[in-house]
């Protein structure tokens, strides 16, 4: 494990390397404990690099067991190797020699699942960012792009299926039972794409013809017996592959396309080259064991790794800095093939909804740092909210300013530009100015500027004079190490509409660039001024969330509930009536912190039940619509002096005004949804159960009764309605004997199947109320249950800490005391994860006082021992700054 060295990386220090390393030629004789790696490295110098130019190839953890240049052995002082380096000094003066290197692995005893490692008896690579160097010394950068021919030699029984990135060259026999496969990579790429994989695995094929009429064979790979669960991932690669073909013109160039489901893995999926490795849970479902959840995930998942192709590993970042050139592209382009194959309306409130909840509270908080950072310490806290979910915003904004065609266009010239290279953020937008004749550079403030723009509206409407003035102002509010912003250039997509909804005309409008229904507000103060008007509309604006932003609009209340229920933008149709009722849970809130009773307005409430029975809405729209804005979304927007328990009973307190208010309605809405058809896991079938299964939670509400509940779990077909009825007993009626019957029922049913388990960890670790601590001690120490794999961890104390704001904030802290302690065993063998885990104290400072000093010294816990990984090192000093 790497220790801190507190250095920090910054990106005006790039510099290309001196050497380049042309071919790898790498071979593997695999064993658990000590697998030998032979790398040949063809080595150049770069031209114009001068002739002393000494070459240091990174390491971690490495053992160097021979090393010769040219075959011979180097002398003495002209190389100096330690775990974490390897530096030649003095090397040939000519221009291309050979490095043999032999290292040492011991994949059984890595747990921190970076470089190769052994996942349930199957040998495999992660790599990205700096894996490569926990394998062999090399320029483990992503810039260096080499050709690579990877020979894996295994025992024959343990591991017949050997795999690695490219097209399959050679297999043979070897003496002593053991078999090899030679695989060869045409297209040069960065090592954080190399991947190895090697066991005893179960296969599901299928075949895919290019467009140009490339015969390319699909193949994957799982745990035997699992085979039949991996149809919907195959299903979903085929079409992600046409997809990619019809809207970006852009097909595979190999001839074979592989994933391997692991089930230990660190992220969800990895794109390494021809050889996808996933985390089975994003590979994995049936009917019986997976939610509609699980299969979009998977869809979406599958399709960004299987994207990455073109966007990533053909055209690659220059520099760790410019991840989002790969991720929020990929991002960008995985939401709009989900938002092609389902409903883009329900996509689309999705996407916001995950924008705010992770990357927001990321941007006005500790860690906030540009899509584009300039500085990191450790990479790997970089794949954050940020990076990903604001940086795929980014390249939606930039579609919006240029204007589809254009953004097709930039698009084909980026690839045509850059195909074969490693860029940055600067080339990417350089490709949408030239192909729009626009000057974006304002707008790349969105890269490199931090935190969440303000924007405030006032409205006044004249009706001598027929005109509407939108007064709108933008603060960009400061973030640590970034305390003066410039002004940015926000696309604010609108409608102005009349009381039935319907989009009102106007003649004119002056005071910013109104083009195509979108505002461009560039400066710190607009008057955008709309002549020609007969009536006051009602303004609906960034529709679509046009732009990552908050917005303090103004207005008569009236408008509000009217663009609820009438506005002809889903997303702004949803957004009103999410607004609404955050207000609503918002000022219940502080009814109960003044010791009131909160009352709701009747409009609201009864909206709710129009909302149910409104068949002009698909299912899966009602479904987001009824759900009420989580604890976590409350308290985001409540700001600071968080109390977690006034917000959960200010919430439980509206549900079930709602569902009593309604039962009839939720009732008839609910039969109605239910159609005993055979279970399908398409959008539409599975949006009739998210709607039936919202509303089996209000009307459990609403009797204070499980009977209904518990029969919903007993007649279950499928596991979306099974693990929906047992969310609901085990939070609703906790201790009761249905829900105490129902979760020993699925336990009895799944306990063999690692990750159904995962739900029912998740279940009980976010029941609400200060007792769910003993349930997560007494469940760490459940059979199922390992530190060790990253599953287990995310779905029992990632959610304990993430999604149960009273039973993680308990006010005397022992929560967050429990947290620290695991935080921290888990970092002394897999820091990635540990730090990611830490994220979950980010917002400490918006605690009310005594929940702050408890979270602190939980933190300050954290900071205490030595020898902490870099990546929890990083994570808690920010957090502590
Ligand atoms: N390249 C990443 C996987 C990765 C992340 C490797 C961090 C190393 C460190 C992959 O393309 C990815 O982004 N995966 C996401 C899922 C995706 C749908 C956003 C993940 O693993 O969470
Ligand atoms: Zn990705």
């Amino acid at each position: 494990m790497v220790v801190d060295s507190g250095r920090v990386y910054r990106i005006e220090d790039y510099r290309p390397s001196d050497y380049l390393i042309p071919r790898t030629r790498l071979t593997f004789r695999l064993d658990p404990d000590a697998t030998q790696v032979v790398a040949e490295l063809d080595v150049e110098r770069r031209h114009g690099a001068p002739l002393d130019a000494a070459l240091t190839l990174d390491g971690d953890g490495l053992e160097l067991v021979s090393l010769t240049l040219d075959g011979r052995k180097p002398a003495a002082g002209t190389y100096d190797a330690s775990p974490d380096r390897l530096l030649l000094k003095r090397l040939p003066v000519k221009d291309a020699f050979t490095l043999r290197i032999e290292t040492r692995l011991a994949p059984a005893a890595n747990a921190a699942l970076m470089g190769l490692y052994l996942s349930n008896g199957i040998y495999c690579t992660q790599c990205e960012a700096e894996g490569f160097r926990r394998i062999t010394y090399f320029l483990d950068r992503p810039d260096l792009l080499s050709v690579y021919t990877v020979r894996v030699e295994a025992d024959r029984a343990a591991a017949p299926v050997l795999l690695s990135n490219g097209n399959l060259a050679e297999t043979g026999d070897l003496d002593g039972g053991r078999h090899f496969a030679v695989w060869h990579d045409p297209h040069p790429k960065p090592s954080y794409l190399f991947a190895l994989v090697a066991g005893d695995l179960g296969r599901l094929g299928d075949s895919f013809t290019t467009a140009s009429g490339r015969e390319v064979e699909l193949g994957i790979y799982v745990e035997h017996g699992k085979e039949p669960r991996a149809a919907y991932a195959m299903d979903a690669l085929k079409r992600s592959m046409t997809w990619d073909e019809e809207v970006f013109g852009l097909e595979y160039d190999l001839d074979v396309f592989n994933i391997v489901a692991v089930p230990d893995f660190n992220m969800g999926a990895m794109e390494n080259k021809g050889l996808n490795i996933f985390n089975d849970k994003y590979v994995l479902a049936d009917a019986e064991t997976a939610t509609d959840a699980d299969y979009a995930n998977i869809e979406a998942i599958v399709a960004h790794e299987y994207f990455h192709n073109w966007t990533g590993n053909r055209i690659t970042c220059r520099d760790w800095f410019q991840l989002c050139l790969k991720e929020g592209l990929t991002v960008f382009r995985d939401r709009e093939f989900s938002a092609d194959q389902r409903s883009r309306a329900v996509e689309r409130i999705g996407d916001v909804r995950a924008l705010r909840a992770h990357q927001f509270p990321e941007d006005q908080g500790p860690l906030a740092h540009p899509v584009r950072p300039r500085r990191y310490r450790e990479i790997n806290n970089f794949y954050t909210a940020t990076v990903y979910e604001k940086g795929a915003e980014v390249v939606r904004m930039i579609r919006t300013v240029v204007g589809a065609d254009a953004f097709r266009d930039g698009m084909r010239l980026y690839v045509e530009r850059h195909d074969g290279q490693a860029v940055t953020i600067e080339e990417f937008v350089r490709a949408f100015e030239d192909a729009s004749g626009r000057d974006l550079a304002q707008f790349a403030l969105w890269y490199h500027q931090a935190g969440t723009p303000n924007i405030a509206i006032s409205e006044s409407f004249d009706a001598g004079a027929g005109t509407l003035t939108l007064d709108i102002e933008q603060t960009v509010p400061p973030t640590p190490s970034e305390t003066r912003k410039r002004l940015m250039h926000i696309p604010l997509a609108f409608g102005l509409l009349d009381e039935e909804g319907n989009p009102l005309a106007w003649q004119g409008a002056e005071g910013a660039a109104v083009e195509d229904g979108v505002i461009h507000v560039r400066k710190r103060r607009h008057h955008v001024r709309f002549h020609g008007l007969r009536q006051r509309p009602v303004v609906s604006i960034n529709r679509g969330f046009s732009a990552p932003v908050t917005i303090a609009h103004q207005r008569p209340p009236h408008d509000r509930l009217l663009l609820a229920r009438r506005d002809d933008d889903l997303f702004g149709r949803w957004e009103a009536l999410n607004t609404l009722v955050t207000e609503a849970l918002i000022g219940a809130f502080r009814t109960i912190l003044g010791g009131g009773e909160p009352e709701f307005a009747p409009e609201l409430v009864a909206l709710a039940g129009e909302i149910a029975s409104d068949a002009a809405l698909e299912p899966a729209y009602r479904a987001l619509a009824l759900t009420l804005p989580s604890e976590t979304d409350v308290a985001r927007e409540i700001g600071n002096q968080i109390d977690p328990d006034a917000i959960h009973a200010a919430r439980q307190k509206l549900i079930v005004e709602i569902a009593r208010t309604n039962v009839d309605a939720f009732a008839e809405a609910r039969a109605s949804m239910r159609d005993g058809r055979p279970f399908s896991p398409d959008a539409e079938n599975a949006g009739r159960r998210a709607l039936a299964n919202v509303l089996l939670d209000y009307l459990a509400a609403a009797s204070d009764a499980p009977q209904e509940t518990a029969s919903a779990y007993a007649d279950a077909t499928n596991m979306t309605d099974r693990f929906a009825a047992l969310g609901i007993l085990a939070h609703r009626f906790a201790g009761r004997p249905e829900s105490v019957d129902a979760l020993a029922d699925f336990e009895r049913r799944y306990g063999g199947d690692p990750l159904v388990m995962d739900k029912w960890f998740h279940i009980q670790a976010t029941v609400p109320g200060p007792q769910t601590l003993d349930t997560v001690r007494r469940l760490k120490q459940h059979a199922a249950f390992s530190l060790r794999n990253p599953n287990r961890v995310r779905s029992l104390i990632g959610a304990f800490a993430n999604a149960n704001q009273t039973g993680f904030h308990r006010r005397d802290g022992e929560s967050y005391r429990f947290f620290a302690e695991t935080v921290l065993a888990v970092d002394g063998f897999n820091p990635q994860v540990a730090a990611r885990l830490a994220t979950a104290l980010r917002s400490w400072r918006l605690l009310e006082p005594e929940r702050q000093a408890a979270a602190r010294s939980a933190l300050l816990m954290l900071a205490e021992p030595e020898g902490l990984s870099s990546d929890l090192r990083d994570i808690v000093d920010r957090t502590l700054a």
